[in-house]
């Protein structure tokens, strides 16, 4: 049985990750420094909400899947995987220290045979530094980049259907990663350290372009007073190239936004469309609230106003820089009082009273419990749920 690390594993890529391998047979430990999510992993509890996670961890922890806060483990480990988060900073910059901080931290307790995989979303050119980084301790790197590109809340299903791409800094690494990921991956797609890094990044940049131009066409079309859905119904009817175009919707999330704007730091701040973008699907929450304010002919200042589903995806727990708390500041700002719904979040208010409370509600994720919905008071639905 092989021995794995994962860091970062009780998170969102860490926890779906550790729990394919364990399904494998490999031996899994999860190193993080979150007490409470370690504690949770250990007593089977998920912490957040993943199609399929519960009972596969059921059937692995305490056999061949653990947790833990003792980074010692990885000593005794055959392979050592990095899934810890690739924030953006203040400048909308990659925060690249963040990712040499941890691997730096965990130096002293790597050995030269271990294979060394970085699994999360990082600038292009990481890899490399890492590799020095590794070369100057052990005089040899056995490091590999092979990016993560599962969905949140499909994680466990997607892990097993998506081709892994496969990056390392030589041959032997490569080739150790390429039959890491065989397997758990249904295949294995080779690339230079600098396409995977790319193609990581390229691919969610692409994702958030394609929310935006939805996302611009919606508020082109409404601000005329016409139905943006009516369109795109027929954009879209039989016409094979229109398949595939997005609903509007507020795009957010951990990924999207901070790994568009790593590859414009990559490309000296000229990747022009993805910043367009940013403006775009940043500046959909601005349009809502003045939609609404529309529909109800009056200030919204003393209003009730609602705020329904704050997560940011549908039938998901992860509230993680979603664009409904932009929402309500900006209807705090308008001096509304705001409530909030969300099956998902605790402290939430329940839905039926909430229904019942507001004055107005703009819709912030279109949930499965919202879509059957009758609304009968103002409201914004840019997802065409309540059309
Ligand atoms: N969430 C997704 O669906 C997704 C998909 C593809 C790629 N990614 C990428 O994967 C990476 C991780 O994302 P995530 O959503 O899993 O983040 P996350 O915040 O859910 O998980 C990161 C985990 O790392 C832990 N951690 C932080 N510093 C640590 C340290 N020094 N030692 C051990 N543990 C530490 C945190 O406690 C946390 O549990 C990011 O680069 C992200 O862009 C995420």
């Amino acid at each position: 049985m092989k021995k794995i690390s994962i860091i970062g594993g009780c998170g969102h890529v860490g926890i779906p990750l550790g729990l394919a391998f364990a399904s494998k047979n490999f031996d899994v430990t999860l190193v993080d420094v979150n007490p409470q999510a370690v504690e949770n992993i250990n007593s089977a509890h998920l912490p957040f909400k993943e199609d399929g996670a519960e009972e596969m961890l059921a059937a692995h922890v305490g056999k061949n899947l653990w947790a833990t806060s003792d980074a010692s483990v990885v000593r005794k480990q055959d392979v050592v995987v990095f899934v810890t988060g690739t924030p953006v900073d203040e400048h909308l910059n990659p925060k690249i220290h963040d990712v040499l901080k941890v691997v730096t931290a965990y130096l002293p307790l790597l050995d030269k045979r271990q294979l060394i995989v970085l699994r999360s979303t990082i600038f292009p050119g990481v890899t490399r530094i890492v590799e020095e980084t590794l070369k100057a301790k052990f005089g040899v790197a056995n490091l590999a980049f092979c990016p993560e590109r599962i969905v949140q809340g499909k994680g466990i299903e997607e892990i097993f259907n998506l081709p892994q791409l496969v990056s390392g800094v030589n041959k032997k690494a490569e080739n150790a990663a390429a039959a890491l990921f065989a397997a758990i991956a249904p295949k294995i797609i080779r690339l230079s350290c600098e396409e995977a890094e790319l193609a990581k990044l390229m691919t969610n940049a692409w994702r958030y372009l394609e929310f935006a131009i939805a996302n611009q066409f919606y508020m082109m079309v409404e601000k005329q007073g016409l139905d943006f859905y009516r369109i795109l119904d027929a954009m879209k009817a039989d016409y094979p190239r229109a398949k595939h175009f997005a609903r509007a919707g507020l795009a957010a999330g951990p990924c999207l936004f901070k790994d568009t704007m790593q590859l414009s730091a990559f490309h000296n701040n000229e990747f022009f469309l993805g910043h367009s973008a940013m403006l775009v699907n940043e500046g959909l929450p601005n349009f809502l609230v003045s939609q609404l304010e529309a529909k109800m002919g009056s200030s919204l200042k003393g209003k009730k106003i609602g705020v329904m589903g704050l997560a940011f995806k549908a039938d998901n727990d992860d509230i993680r820089e979603s664009l409904s708390f932009k929402v309500k500041k900006l209807l705090e700002m308008k001096m509304a009082e705001v409530l909030v719904t969300d099956e998902f979040v605790p402290g939430t208010m329940p839905l039926r009273k909430f229904v019942k409370d507001c004055d107005g509600i703009i819709l912030g994720v279109p949930h499965s419990a919202y879509r059957q919905l009758k609304i009968k008071k103002p409201f914004v639905d840019c997802w065409g749920c309540w059309r």
